[in-house]
């Protein structure tokens, strides 16, 4: 019996030359996937353009809506931002791709997957890794990391060779990613870390120097941590994110310019390109600012930092990933109101923070006759936090660089 492989397919050059090798090097099946994560690039003919790779069945997923609640969302409760910067549009979008591949696979009856990725990028292990995770048993295929072609020529050539068709388009200068969350570009002349970014790297939003004279101001409401409405406007989670794009992304809001460090221990330079994401980071932290006692917010910033390196690291589909989320989900129970935010040239500035479980006390933090906090109580308080030091140093002297400075 021939072997059947779901494909994870773009419709790009590589994945549809990955259909046919599959076909012709394996004697295989072939059955494509296509998700739909909200990226600006259609979808609109793939199906078409997967038959004629000779693949059986072309399936395309409509994701979006799991791709922001259950992906976008629990990342943004998380206030993950890997290297404390790049919200990981991409990196989110790989495991629920890898999970459409598995259901897909189970259901066909495949005995493999394949991806399109490099054999150096982060993108083979979050598949790989989920996969793993998802369908312990089923094997995956690589071929960017095993086939004999040495470039995009050979790649087009094959697909000539095979009646496969290839736009004749000039080949765009970068490497792009994209979905709902952002874009990643990478290659080209930006693997030059002296050069700066050319504005045509650029994908979804204007330059600050190009954007509107007049700020535009957004309200945000959240609700336990998520977004529920903009500008008052109740709004579903992908249309929330899709407005905020296009408003943001107008004003230049969310370019980044990035060297970080991958799993398999390279350097790489990306742009990145996340208004909405930017934008909804900020009004979030904001919020929490405003509704987390202190102990949870600091708690909660250290663990930001290790629940984004494991999903830029492939491991979504971990235990410790689930269990992070856990405490995350229960920091989250008071995170609503509503942030305002001024965009303006690039920038996004506060305007105003409101929360029915606002911590903030104006009768105990005011300066005025109002005040309610007990001054004479501070003097109990530090008498009994500095006794450590006044009992350290009664004994030892007092401290070294002091001493030193005395001695002069
Ligand atoms: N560096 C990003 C990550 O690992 C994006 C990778 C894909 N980038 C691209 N331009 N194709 O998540």
């Amino acid at each position: 019996m021939k072997e059947k492989i779901a494909v994870a397919y773009s419709g790009g050059l590589d994945t549809s030359v990955i259909a046919k090798w599959l076909q012709e090097k394996y004697n295989a099946e072939v059955i494509t996937v296509s998700a739909n994560l909200g990226q600006q690039k259609e979808l609109v003919g793939i199906e078409e353009k997967a038959y004629k790779t000779g693949a059986k069945k072309a399936i395309v997923l409509d994701l979006r809506d799991a791709f922001a609640t259950e992906y976008i969302f629990p990342a943004l409760k998380a206030g993950a931002l890997y290297e404390h910067t790049y919200p990981m549009a991409t990196s989110l979008g790989r495991p629920l791709i890898a999970k459409a591949l598995v259901d897909v696979a189970k259901a066909e009856g495949c005995t493999a997957v394949a991806h399109g990725c490099t054999g150096k990028g982060n993108d083979q292990v979050r598949f790989e890794a989920a996969i793993a995770a998802l369908a312990p048993d089923l094997k995956v295929y690589a071929p960017l990391r095993e086939w004999e072609f040495k470039s995009r020529e050979e790649e087009i050539e094959y697909c000539q060779k095979h009646g496969i068709p290839v736009k004749a388009t000039k080949e765009n200068p970068y490497s792009i990613d994209e979905n709902m969350w952002g874009t990643s570009i990478e290659c080209g002349i930006l693997e030059n870390p002296r050069v700066a970014p050319p504005e045509d790297a650029y994908q979804r939003t204007v330059s600050p120097e190009n954007a509107p004279n007049e700020s535009v101001t957004v309200e945000i409401e959240f609700e336990n941590g998520v977004p529920i409405s903009l500008d008052g406007k109740t709004l579903a989670p992908v249309d929330l994110i899709m407005k905020l794009n296009e408003i943001a992304g107008a004003h230049g809001i969310g370019r980044l310019d990035l060297i970080e460090n991958r799993l398999v221990g390279i350097k790489s330079r990306e742009l990145y390109e996340a208004p909405a994401a930017t934008v909804l980071h900020f009004a979030h932290r904001e919020l929490e600012r405003l509704t987390l006692d202190k102990d949870t917010m600091h708690y909660k910033a250290k663990l930001a930092n290790d629940y984004a390196d494991l999903i830029y690291n492939g491991l979504w589909f971990s235990p410790l990933r689930y269990a992070l989320n856990a405490f995350v989900e229960e920091t989250q129970k008071v995170v609503s109101g509503v942030a305002t935010l001024k965009l303006y040239k690039g920038n996004i500035s506060l305007l105003s923070r409101w929360s029915p479980n606002s911590l903030y006390d104006e009768s105990l933090a005011t300066y005025t006759e109002e005040d309610q906090f007990d001054h004479k109580a501070s003097i109990g308080f530090i008498k009994i936090y500095s006794l450590p030091l006044k009992t350290y140093y009664r004994i030892n002297g007092a401290p070294i660089p002091e001493q030193e400075a005395m001695a002069k």
